[in-house]
């Protein structure tokens, strides 16, 4: 499916950007960590600047202390100073197959929230280069609690 510009508030990101993020999370997607669930997802995230960071699900024998890729992303990102961001595109599956698409658990909606603006952030799940769907983060999260609410 193509991009919906009207409902997902996606207007700033491009086909072109967006057939680059599915780059770079094909790639990255062979290096998720996944020996417990064999589900390997991987997740390409656009920042303001134009700078993309890549990440994959990494999990743990202690099972709880794994991460997903979403956040393995993020938090590369944060950890390297950026903290304003244009959309991610997420994609994995059984084994690296990538039949379904793969949308993001509640946590990385909640990470995501923290650092993106809801109705301006594009998520977006891809199952190649020309067929992905996208949508805004007040889609999937609405009614989101975010760090406004403990200004002041
Ligand atoms: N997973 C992600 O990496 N992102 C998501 O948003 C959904 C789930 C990972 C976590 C775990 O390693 C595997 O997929 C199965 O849940």
């Amino acid at each position: 499916m193509k991009v919906d510009f009207e409902r997902s508030g996606g207007e700033r990101v491009s086909a072109a950007q967006v057939r680059e993020l599915v780059g770079r999370a094909e790639e990255q997607l062979s290096l998720a960590y996944a020996p417990y669930s064999g589900f390997c997802v991987a997740a390409a995230l656009l920042c303001e600047d134009g700078t993309i960071y890549t990440g994959c699900n990494v999990e743990n024998s202690s099972y709880p202390a794994g991460n997903c890729a979403e956040r393995t992303a993020v938090f590369k990102a944060v950890s390297d100073g950026k903290r304003e961001f244009s959309c991610i595109v997420i994609m994995g599956g059984p084994g690296g197959r990538v039949d379904a698409y793969c949308p993001p658990c509640g946590i990385c909606r909640q990470v995501l929230r923290e650092f993106c603006r809801p109705r301006e952030f594009s998520v977006i799940l891809a199952r190649s280069r020309e067929d992905y769907r996208m949508f805004s983060l007040e889609e999937l999260l609405p009614e989101s609690f975010g760090p406004e609410f403990l200004d002041g």
